[in-house]
Parts: structure tokens; sequence; C-alpha cells
């Protein structure tokens, strides 16, 4: 295997976004956490909202009991979620910018604004033995304030450039280019991460100093489209299984 091998971070969730929308226990994110890992995911990504609207506090702490790979656990910089990071030490925790009504996260921490409040929260997880990541756009002042910081890592948004076109794609694949490279001269670790699918993946990982992606959205739907013929199936089998003893 090659040493530029990119680590895999599956982010699961969307299996909680399903199982919420039924109120009970399937599909269990913590299930499809395992079957990722058996089937080599190198990570799993959470992301503990502050409005729990898929994972839920249980599930982070069932995923820290039952995996074995690492958890990068996404958070907002709130004392809420602090407290929990620091009580569960996760392997990384990834600052995220979390607004009440969107829809996903919708673009980079702003590091250099907030700079200052930063600071003391990072040192808080430093201190706690978790390690820090923290999201941004591709963007040279917020990775040099990001280390600066005392993060050991960044994850660079992939969102403008997944959802570019034609020309300005090549722009924001640039822009990718550049802050990976910044980020490695300076000797800040660097994944990437959001709406990563199969058409936008391979020119993200021909970027060389990658070392990780985070990948959820696509990778849950897909397993839709690509189970549900077999699921079905099955579901027609059982059916006349059952008839046939009427
Ligand atoms: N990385 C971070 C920091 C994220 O917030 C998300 C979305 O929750 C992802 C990666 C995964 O993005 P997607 O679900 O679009 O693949």
């Amino acid at each position: 295997m090659s040493i530029n091998r990119i680590r895999l971070g599956v982010n699961i969730d969307h299996v909680a976004t399903v199982r919420n929308a039924r109120g009970g226990f399937y599909p269990d994110p913590v299930s499809a956490a395992l079957l990722a890992q058996k089937a080599g995911a190198d990570g799993i990504t959470a992301h503990l909202r502050e409005d729990r609207r898929h994972i839920k506090d249980s599930d982070i702490e069932r995923l820290m009991a039952e995996i074995s790979i690492p958890l990068n656990f996404e958070m907002a910089a709130t004392d809420e979620m602090l407290a929990i990071a620091i009580r569960l030490k996760p392997a990384s925790a990834c600052i995220v910018p979390e607004k009440r009504e969107e829809l996903t996260t919708e673009g980079g921490l702003d590091v250099v604004g907030n700079y200052e409040n930063l600071k003391g929260f990072i040192a808080k997880l430093n201190n706690a033995g978790v390690s820090v990541s923290l999201f941004i756009d591709p963007d040279l002042a917020q990775i040099k304030a990001s280390k600066e910081l005392g993060a050991d890592k960044i994850e660079l948004h992939t969102g403008s450039y997944v959802d570019a076109s034609g020309e300005e794609r090549m722009v924001e694949l640039e822009r990718l280019r550049a802050g990976a490279k910044y980020s490695n001269e300076i000797d800040l670790e660097v994944h990437a991460g959001h709406g990563l699918n199969y058409e936008t993946v391979r020119d993200v990982a021909a970027i060389k100093q990658f070392t990780e992606f985070n990948i959820g959205h696509f990778l849950i739907g897909e397993a839709i489209m690509v189970g549900l013929e077999n699921t079905i199936i099955k579901m027609r089998q059982l059916m006349d299984e059952g008839r046939e003893n009427c």
C-alpha cells in the first residue's frame, strides 16, 4: 500500500437522520460505524449538533465504547460541547461553525475573526489530551491563524469546489491545492471534506498534502441506491414465504 494513502473518515450523521425520522433505534449509526470499520474506514466522524437533530449524546458515548478506530468528534465552540469533549476524550475534536437554521455546515470557521475566543478553547482541549482540528475554508490567512492557535490539524472545506462547475471549479481546486501546500509548509496536518462524491474525489485526492478525507452524505445516499434493489428483493421473498403458509 502506498505510504501516501489518504485516510478515510466516514461521517455517519445521516444514518442517525434516518433513524430519527421514526424516533426509534433503526438504522443504528453505531452499527453503521462498525460496518464502516469492517469495510476499511480509518476513522468515524460524528457531529453532535446543539439541536441534536441527528447524532445524540448516547450515540457519541456508544461510539467511544464500541469502535476501535479513532472518533473525530465534530462540535461547535460552545461550553456545552467543550465539557462533553473533555469528559469523553475522543481522538480528535473538529471545531466547526454551527448555525441553528442551516441544513449542513455551510462554510468554514472564521478563525481570524474569533482568534481570542478560540485560543482558550483550543488550549483546554489540548490540555485534556484531545487533538484539535479546525474546519476552515481554503484561505491562507485562516490557515496561518489556525497554526498560531495551536491546532494540530485543519480540515479544508471542499463545498465550494464541489458546488462549482467548469472554470470556476478549477479555480476552487486551485484554492484547495494552494491551501494544502501552504499547510504542509507550516507543518500543519491537512484534511479535506464536505460534499465529496465519486465525481469530485479523485482531483482532490491528487493533491498530495491531504492526509485524510471525511465523507458522509454521499456515502449514505449511495448505500441506499446500491442496497435498495436487494432489500426489496428480500422483502418480496419474505412476503411470498409468509403467503405460502396461509
Ligand atoms: N467534514 C466536516 C467538518 C463536516 O462538517 C462534514 C459534514 O457534516 C463532513 C466532513 C462530511 O460532509 P458530507 O456529509 O457532505 O460528505
